[in-house]
């Protein structure tokens, strides 16, 4: 079992470089399917995740060369057949649901085992099977493996009944070579939808209107191969300005588009952080004595889920009652018994947190209990007195490249130990 020790108290002081992002990345390693080519991806976060991917590509029958040292993806999927994942290979990984999309739209055909992932809450797929089946296919399920068959796919219009990152990718990729065009309205309008898009655009493909609720696209019969590069990964970021705003530190966030961050930068304004937006960076100034906020996490450009709980920690130094509502997954205050645990005062009402502060914080063994949870639980041992031991860290691991060394970077004390 591996685990951080993290001595608390020391403000974040230096530059962080951010890395590509993960959820646009693990869309767009499956979307390389369609093409039946080699592809060239750059600015891949070299992260457990997509190692797990890498490994599921290669199972496929692609050959894929892992450039660590650049940080890119070769990957050539033509010498794959068909789609066909076991529960061994789908079950490390949520997104391996997105090889059903993209198998779908090549083969016409995908046979995938249902997803694994976070353990936060219900997570349905009806979206994702709504639009496979308005796009022509026959979806059943049967012993946890999703099957997908068409005699051919044809364009329409789908209506999506919740916004869903998952099923407005999957849909773009099961669509972009079905015949005419598909219209996928109430679309989620994440940048990792558009960047997920521009990377087929760039294999050919005719996708409009990503980054807006209604995304048209246009069926062509082929893809292409291409190189692309993933954008800064935006909730890697957003954990670094908690980050440095938590421990009163001073901080360069670097490589990353201000404009995915202003729900997160407008609250940490609101709080009372000193904030300073550059065309590619972002300057985070800690301040003593922060106001209490409350907080709704939303489909973007509303906050993100993925930073409820980093959030929540910095908001146990504000003065006041905070309230943190939580609208997307139920299941995303696992952590706050962690936090409790260290001398934070937060009642969990339903789907919201009521956080009482300012309470400081003490160190004392802590348990992730999923990838985001884990990260707050890093920031709670960067603020806490004494020492803090994580751990559980394989879920940090997923999601955050290199978090130690970029911790160290910026002046803090943690060690990861293997027991
Ligand atoms: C993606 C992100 C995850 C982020 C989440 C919300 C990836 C790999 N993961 O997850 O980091 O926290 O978006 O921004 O990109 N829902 C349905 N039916 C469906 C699909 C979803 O009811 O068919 C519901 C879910 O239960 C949830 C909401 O819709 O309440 C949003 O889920 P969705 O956007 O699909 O999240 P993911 O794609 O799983």
């Amino acid at each position: 079992m591996n685990k951080y020790i993290i001595q608390g108290g020391n403000k974040l002081n230096g530059e962080v470089n951010i890395s590509g992002f993960k959820n646009a990345i693990l869309a767009i390693i499956p979307a390389t399917l369609l093409a039946k080519d080699k592809c060239r991806i750059e600015n891949v976060p070299l992260i457990k995740d997509v190692y797990i991917l890498v490994e599921m590509m290669k199972e496929l029958g692609a050959e894929v060369y892992l450039d660590e040292k650049n940080n890119a993806i070769d990957i050539d999927t033509s010498m794959i057949v068909e789609c066909t994942a076991s529960y061994d290979i789908a079950k490390a990984l949520r997104a391996s649901y997105y090889l059903v999309g993209a198998g779908l739209g090549r083969f016409k055909e995908a046979h995938v085992a249902y997803p694994g992932g976070c353990d936060i809450g219900s997570r349905p797929i009806d979206q994702h099977i709504k639009g496979f089946e308005a796009l022509g296919s026959n979806v059943e399920i049967e012993h946890g493996i999703i099957n997908c068959k068409a005699d051919e796919l044809v364009g329409t219009k789908i209506y999506m009944d919740v916004i869903s990152v998952g099923a407005t990718i999957n849909v773009m990729l099961s669509a972009v070579m079905a015949k005419d065009k598909t219209i996928i309205e109430n679309a989620a309008k994440e940048p990792h939808i558009v960047d997920t898009a521009n990377f087929l655009n760039a294999m050919g493909a005719d996708v409009r209107g990503a980054g807006t609720d209604v995304i048209r696209i246009n069926g062509v019969d082929k893809l292409h191969g291409c190189t692309y590069s993933v954008i800064p990964d935006q909730i890697e970021a957003g954990t670094y300005i908690v980050a440095a705003a938590a421990t009163e530190g001073n901080v360069l966030v670097k490589n990353v588009i201000p404009k995915h961050l202003e729900s997160i930068t407008a609250k940490l304004k609101e709080l009372g952080v000193e904030i300073i937006e550059n065309d590619d960076s972002i300057r985070v100034i800690g301040k003593p004595n922060l106001k209490k906020v409350n907080i709704k996490t939303l489909p973007y450009p509303g906050f993100p889920t993925d930073l409820q709980q980093p959030i929540s920690v910095l908001l146990t130094k504000a003065e006041g009652i905070s309230v943190v509502t939580e609208s997307i997954f139920e299941g995303r205050f696992k952590y706050v018994d962690e936090l409790k645990r260290m001398g934070a005062n937060i009642k969990v009402d339903g789907r919201s947190a009521i956080i009482r502060g300012a309470t400081p914080l003490s160190g004392t063994k802590i348990m992730a209990t999923d990838l985001r949870a884990g990260a707050a639980c890093i920031i709670a041992g960067l603020i806490a007195d004494g020492e803090t031991e994580v751990y559980n860290i394989e879920h940090v691991e997923r999601g955050y490249e290199r978090i130690e060394e970029k911790l160290k970077g910026l002046g803090v004390d943690i060690k990861r130990v293997t027991e």
